[in-house]
């Protein structure tokens, strides 16, 4: 199973490497390996984490030679806009999309309002046409690991915040170390997450020890374990971590402190911004549909997740769960989300855009659809089901229930469908 294809090392500068796949050229940061021309490598989010033997890289380019022009040919037949009819007020705007000119938050907002199914399916073609012309084909499929369910928060809306009455549990070390080296040796997995509650429970030295047997399966390793101090996040990093996913959840100041009690958002906003100035890949964003949010505190949570540079979005939908105090606020509809989706895919266009589990959860196509709507990334749940289970953010969380080999099977077969490689080809 590969979800990177490797690609070979044709230039070299410092720590700057040019590697070509199938005549096309990413340059990637190389900090982890002693490489020379010629070389082949595997690379993930712009970061080069693994040098391979000639033969192995041989055999799978094989596999993929015919495999990567075949799925370009259907994701470029598949991204076509059809011509249809829509008001001059959205012409107008997909117009100046088109010409890359940035839209003002009226026209965002108009875009947010939009309902009529037809020009919905306009605008999800048009993200989805924009997607490509600037990633091509390449959609990220990385491994989660929830490793811990407790956390000494009480944020209104998730179902493993402190007060709530459920069963917890803390992964060993050890036993998260074993999950990471299975996903890599099983299943291929060239990015994991590790996520869990705010747990200090995990100090320091669990966490460098973590990362640093985690780092040594030449993965890109992803850090989603809440607000941790600066010196923790330096020396994690130091320690060979490279990604954060933190979200600051929205950005509105009133809603926050409501609904994340004894927190601050510009704390938490200044952790973001030091982490992508410590190097980190930072992936952030935001949950829609929290009581009180206008769409213009929509509009805010795309242009404060750009402004602080995320190299991915990841937000979803508000999942009203049993047990905690918005387990009665209206769900999500579907639609409301794929919008969210295209719009951040004018906004930013070469961002990396998460379909999340809340949006699954919420839809069983939600993959497909958030894929064809200007999305290109995915995570697939790898923690051990007896905790996976535990790890109940929300109600009927998706991805739980299947096993984890039928979920990657049936997620590069959808990826397939749609004619997408689940790789990633540098920055
Ligand atoms: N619905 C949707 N997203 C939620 N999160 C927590 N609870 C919910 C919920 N009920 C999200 C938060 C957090 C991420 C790990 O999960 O945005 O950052
Ligand atoms: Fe804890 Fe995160 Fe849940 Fe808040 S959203 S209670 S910080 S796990």
């Amino acid at each position: 199973m590969c979800y990177a294809i490797p690609g070979k090392v044709v230039g070299l500068k410092k720590n700057i490497a040019t590697v070509d796949y199938f005549g096309e050229q990413r340059t990637v940061l190389n900090e982890f390996q002693e490489i020379e021309i010629g070389d082949y490598v595997y690379a993930q989010g712009g970061v080069l984490i693994n040098r391979i033997a000639k033969k192995e890289a041989k055999e799978i380019l094989d596999f993929w030679k015919d495999k990567f022009f075949e799925l370009k040919k259907i994701d470029r037949k598949l991204s076509d806009v059809e011509n249809i009819d829509a008001s001059p007020c959205l012409l107008e705007i997909l117009q100046k999309i088109n010409l890359k000119k940035r839209l003002t938050e009226d026209e965002l907002q108009s875009l947010i309002m939009l309902k009529d199914k037809e020009e919905l399916k306009l605008l999800y073609e048009t993200a989805n046409n924009i997607r490509q012309k600037e990633h091509d084909n390449a959609c990220c499929v990385h491994g989660i690991i929830e490793f811990s369910n407790y956390c000494k928060n009480n944020c209104f809306y998730c179902g493993i915040r402190k007060d709530k009455d459920i069963k917890r549990y803390r992964m060993k070390v050890d036993d998260i170390i074993n999950t990471a080296k299975k996903a890599v040796s099983e299943h291929g997995f060239k990015a994991l997450v590790l996520q869990s509650g705010e747990d200090d429970y995990y100090d320091e030295t669990k966490l460098m020890k973590i990362v640093t047997e985690i780092r040594k399966l030449n993965v890109l390793i992803f850090l989603s374990i809440g607000q941790r101090s600066e010196e923790v996040y330096k020396r994690l990093f130091e320690t060979g971590a490279r990604a954060v996913l933190l979200r600051f959840e929205t950005s509105n100041e009133d809603m926050f402190s409501k609904l994340r009690p004894g927190t601050s958002l510009k704390e938490r906003i200044q952790l973001i911004k030091d982490l992508k100035e410590m190097g980190y890949i930072l992936a952030t964003g935001f949950i829609i549909g929290l009581p009180g949010e206008t769409n213009k505190d929509t509009i805010n949570n795309i242009l404060l997740t750009r402004s602080l540079g995320a190299d991915m979005y990841s937000f979803g939908p508000l999942i009203p769960t049993a047990g905690t105090p918005l387990a009665d606020h209206p769900k999500q509809l579907k639609d409301s989300i794929l919008k969210i989706i295209s719009i951040t895919r004018f906004v930013d266009r070469q961002s990396k855009i998460l379909v999340t589990t809340a949006l699954e959860t919420l839809n069983k196509d939600a993959k497909r659809e958030g894929l064809s709507a200007g999305a290109n990334s995915l995570m697939i749940n790898i923690t051990p089901k007896n905790c996976a289970e535990l790890y109940s953010i929300y109600d009927n969380k998706a991805g739980m229930t299947e096993n984890i080999n039928r979920t990657i099977k049936d997620t590069v077969e959808l990826l397939y469908s749609i004619g997408r490689a689940p790789t990633d080809l540098g920055i």
